[in-house]
């Protein structure tokens, strides 16, 4: 049995990336390409545990450093018990954020830095990387303009603007890194064009 292939879905809040999973979803059922849809934090019973810790506003106290290990131990998790059966048994599978977001979230918007989100996750995935990695690319200031129009009252707040630039500049710095692994699509295009350029990227590098 082949191998499938294992491809992820990043970007910052409100690029698009949402529309684009539910097109993907659509396609691939569509075409009966055997696959899967998971997600992350999440995908799976312990995982999604973690994630309801992670994502509960009550737990503001937590620390950067507890966030961060928490993310790579959901990760660890959801690898072994969703991503690689499915990979195993020759499916496709697409998850909604993976490793990436570590680094953009934790080690450069919240400063924890690359060497210790690479250690942490290293240690939690042995280094597994995906086949592809899709960056929906749109700047926070584009994202929210698209959301709530040009509003003073924008329920984000400046602070809330200059993290997710710094998880974009994040972004952008892995792009640059890892150009084998990681495709940019333009997020500023519409859904459709969006999904023709991601799906032809994605077939030159033989992951459909
Ligand atoms: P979610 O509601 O799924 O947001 P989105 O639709 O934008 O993916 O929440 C996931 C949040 O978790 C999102 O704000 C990004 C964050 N995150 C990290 O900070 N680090 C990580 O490693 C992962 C996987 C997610």
């Amino acid at each position: 049995m082949t191998r499938g292939k294992f491809i992820t879905f990043e970007g910052c809040d409100g690029c698009g990336k949402s529309t684009q999973l539910k097109m993907w979803s659509e396609y691939l059922t569509r075409s009966e390409i055997p696959h899967i849809f998971t997600r992350e934090p999440g995908g799976g019973k312990i995982s999604e545990a973690i994630r309801e810790i992670l994502l509960n506003g009550k737990n503001a106290e937590m620390t950067d450093e507890c966030e961060a290990l928490l993310y790579a131990a959901a990760r660890a998790q959801h690898l072994r018990d969703r991503v690689e059966p499915a990979l195993s048994e020759g499916k496709l599978v697409v998850c909604d954020r993976y490793v990436d977001s570590s680094f953009a979230y934790q080690a450069y918007a919240r400063g924890l830095g690359v060497d210790f989100i690479g250690k942490i996750n290293a240690f939690a995935l042995e280094n597994y990387l995906p086949d592809a990695t899709v960056f929906i690319d749109l700047t926070p200031e584009e994202a929210f303009a698209r959301k709530h129009g040009a509003d003073e009252n924008d329920r984000l707040e400046q602070a809330g603007i200059a993290f997710h630039k710094k998880v974009y500049e994040g972004y952008k710095t892995l792009a640059e890194q890892f150009p084998d692994r990681i495709v940019v699509v333009s997020g500023k295009a519409t859904p459709e064009e969006v999904f023709a350029n991601t799906f032809n990227a994605l077939k030159a590098r033989g992951c459909l």
